[in-house]
Order: C-alpha cells, then sequence, then structure tokens
C-alpha cells in the first residue's frame, strides 16, 4: 500500500483529503498539531493514524520519514485567518513559510520528492481580470496571502535545485461538507460565510451580517466562488496521482467558476434550512473585491478533474446536513 503524509488531516479540508485517500485504497498518516484540528475526527470517525505534533519539529519529521515509507506529502497545514494576517504577521510567516519550509528540508534530506500544497485564491489580490486564471498576476493584499505565494517560489526553487515535483492547488472559497454527513466544518473561530449563515439558522448566533451593499456587482453584495470540499479532495487524489505518475510541477486554480454573492447565498440557505435567517447590514471591509471567480479549466483538462458537486443548493444541504447533527 502506498503511504501519503497528510499534515493538517484533522483540519476541515484535509480531512476531506484523508476521507478520499482511504476510499482510493491509500494507507494515510496525519501530522496535526491540533490547534485547530479535531481529534475526535481524525482518530474516532476516520480512524486514521494521527500524529499530535507539529511541521516545525525537524526531529520529528526526520525519525517520520526514517521509518515510514512515505511515498508523498499532502500539506494542508497552516493558518488561515486573513484579518489576524495582518495584526499578527510573524505568526503567518513563522507557520505558513518557516514551518513548511522545514517541511520540505525534512523532504529533500530523506528523498521523498512529491508534494502537494494547499495555496490559495489570495496570492492574487486584487483580481484584474474575471474569471482568473492561473497566469493571472499574483500580488497579495495581506500576509497570509503572501505567505502562501513565498511557499510557492519555494517550490520553485526546491524543484530546480532539489527534483522535488509539486501540485499546488490554489482554491477559491472551499465550502459544503462530506455529502454522507461522515464530517464537515468546524472551523473555532468560524469566519467562513456558509457556517456563519448556518449557524444563525440554527439560533447559535444571532444573525449574518452583510458588508457592503453597494458594490458593483448584481446585487450590491459581494460575489465569490465556492467549491465543495468533496471535490476539492477529489482534485487532490488527482493531484497526487498525477505526480506518483512521473508528472511535473504545476499549478491549478480549484473553484466552481460560478460565483454567488452573499445574497443570494443566504436566500438558498433559507430554501434549504426552510429557516428565516436574521440580517445584519454593515458596512464595506477594506480589502474586500467585490468579485473573487477562478477559472478552473486547466485542472480539468490536466488532471481530467470533474468537479460533481457545483450546485449551490447541494453544497448549502451538505453543509447543512453536518451542522444540524454537529450542533443541534
Ligand atoms: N478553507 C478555505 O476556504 C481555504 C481556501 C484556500 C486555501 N485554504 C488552505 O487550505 C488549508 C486547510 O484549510 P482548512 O480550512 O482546512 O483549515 P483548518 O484550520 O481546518 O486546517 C488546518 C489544520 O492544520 C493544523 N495545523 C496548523 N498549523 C500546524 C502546524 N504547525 N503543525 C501541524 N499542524 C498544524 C491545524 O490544527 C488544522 O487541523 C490551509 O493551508 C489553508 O490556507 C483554505
Amino acid at each position: 500500500m502506498t503511504t501519503i503524509l497528510v499534515t493538517g488531516g484533522a483540519g476541515y479540508i484535509g480531512s476531506h483529503a484523508v476521507l478520499a485517500l482511504q476510499r482510493r485504497g491509500y494507507e494515510v498518516i496525519v501530522l496535526d498539531n491540533l490547534v485547530y484540528g479535531h481529534r475526535d475526527i481524525a482518530e474516532k470517525v476516520l480512524k486514521v493514524e494521527l500524529v499530535v505534533g507539529d511541521i516545525s519539529d525537524r526531529s520529528l519529521l526526520d525519525d517520520l520519514f526514517a521509518t515510514r515509507n512515505i511515498a508523498a506529502v499532502m500539506h494542508f497545514s497552516a493558518y488561515a485567518y486573513v484579518g489576524e494576517s495582518v495584526s499578527d504577521p510573524a505568526k503567518y510567516y513563522r507557520n505558513n513559510v518557516v514551518g513548511t519550509l522545514t517541511l520540505l528540508e525534512a523532504m529533500a534530506a530523506a528523498s521523498v520528492q512529491k508534494f502537494v500544497f494547499s495555496s490559495t485564491c489570495a496570492t492574487y489580490g486584487m483580481p484584474e481580470t474575471i474569471p482568473i486564471p492561473e497566469n493571472h498576476p499574483q500580488n497579495p493584499i495581506n500576509p497570509y496571502g503572501a505567505t502562501k505565494l513565498m511557499v510557492e517560489q519555494i517550490l520553485k526553487d526546491f524543484e530546480a535545485a532539489y527534483g522535488l515535483k509539486s501540485v499546488s492547488f490554489r482554491y477559491f472559497n472551499a465550502a459544503g461538507a462530506d455529502p454522507t454527513g461522515l464530517i464537515g466544518e468546524d472551523h473555532h473561530p468560524e469566519t467562513h460565510l456558509i457556517p456563519l449563515i448556518l449557524l444563525a439558522a440554527l439560533g447559535k448566533r444571532d444573525s449574518i451580517s452583510i458588508f457592503g451593499t453597494d458594490y458593483p456587482t448584481r446585487d450590491g453584495t459581494c460575489i465569490r466562488d465556492y467549491i465543495h470540499v468533496t471535490d476539492i479532495a477529489q482534485a487532490h487524489v488527482l493531484g497526487l496521482e498525477y505526480l506518483l505518475q512521473g508528472g511535473e510541477t504545476e499549478i491549478f486554480n480549484l473553484g466552481n467558476g460560478n460565483g454567488f454573492s452573499v445574497r443570494e447565498m443566504i436566500a438558498t440557505a433559507q430554501a434549504v434550512t426552510g429557516r428565516e435567517i436574521p440580517v445584519a447590514l454593515g458596512d464595506r471591509r477594506p480589502g474586500d473585491p467585490p468579485s473573487l471567480v477562478g477559472s478552473s479549466e486547466k485542472a480539468r483538462k490536466s488532471l481530467g478533474w470533474h468537479p460533481q458537486y457545483s450546485d449551490l443548493s447541494q453544497i448549502v444541504s451538505h453543509a447543512w446536513q453536518w451542522h444540524q447533527q454537529r450542533h443541534e
């Protein structure tokens, strides 16, 4: 059996990738320091081997690579709160860049040469064209996006110097939950729109805030691209297998290709849940572009990726199924 090390595999997207890998017959080891990950999901639900530890722990990494026959690494662990990255950039550069560098150095030393990386649409900054293609200029407007762009640069240099092959996926907004209801999204604190809307539907929050209603969009609210987490996980398996079959370093967007406004998201959630969702109107937030929608044609063509759950109602209903069982 081929063994894959999944960092951050006890978190939201990582746990869905673990499930996709298990379903495809891989042996999986999760490395997660549980700062945001969920032990119960890893151990009780996924029943995956969980190593509780940090990607910056070089001796732990050396030991893992020396004793386990790890064919490739999928790297999800990072801090990902944009606002916090502005107020505490050191924390972000240390974990997302220095931590990843430590991981990559340990891989290079152990000759583990395949790496799948969670990058982000935040590396693009303010979009010049919509939908955003992979060759769009990258000018991140916050330290979070900058940390991911730095790792992309490190990966280019590691390929040239050490032959490490990587696939980087720039996700747009990950959303939804495993369609069987096994696992889902549970961030603390939660900042993502769909769970916030559903927590308001469940009465766990007073209301959902709309930041800005005067954007140049079809209904004045921001438009974003929501991609089902199971489709992201599937793309990771395809990216991994592309590398295992000798593929060259590549970068792919992962998005839905369709943008939805905040008001459309709330209306969909009201229809799916059958509940009234209280709304609070607020001012625009600095740094929020009116529209962020990606083109994922490259992943479709090169990897044969076919997202199965592009329909917004389906994304929201899978998230709703999960939130009801987790929070009610
Ligand atoms: N959620 C999104 O919409 C989105 C969009 C674009 C990119 N991403 C990227 O995808 C990845 C996963 O995001 P997520 O939403 O699942 O976040 P998450 O917080 O649920 O998962 C991250 C996991 O990494 C672990 N972790 C953090 N630092 C670690 C360290 N130093 N050592 C070991 N484990 C560590 C956390 O405990 C957590 O389990 C991140 O790299 C994020 O930047 C997410």
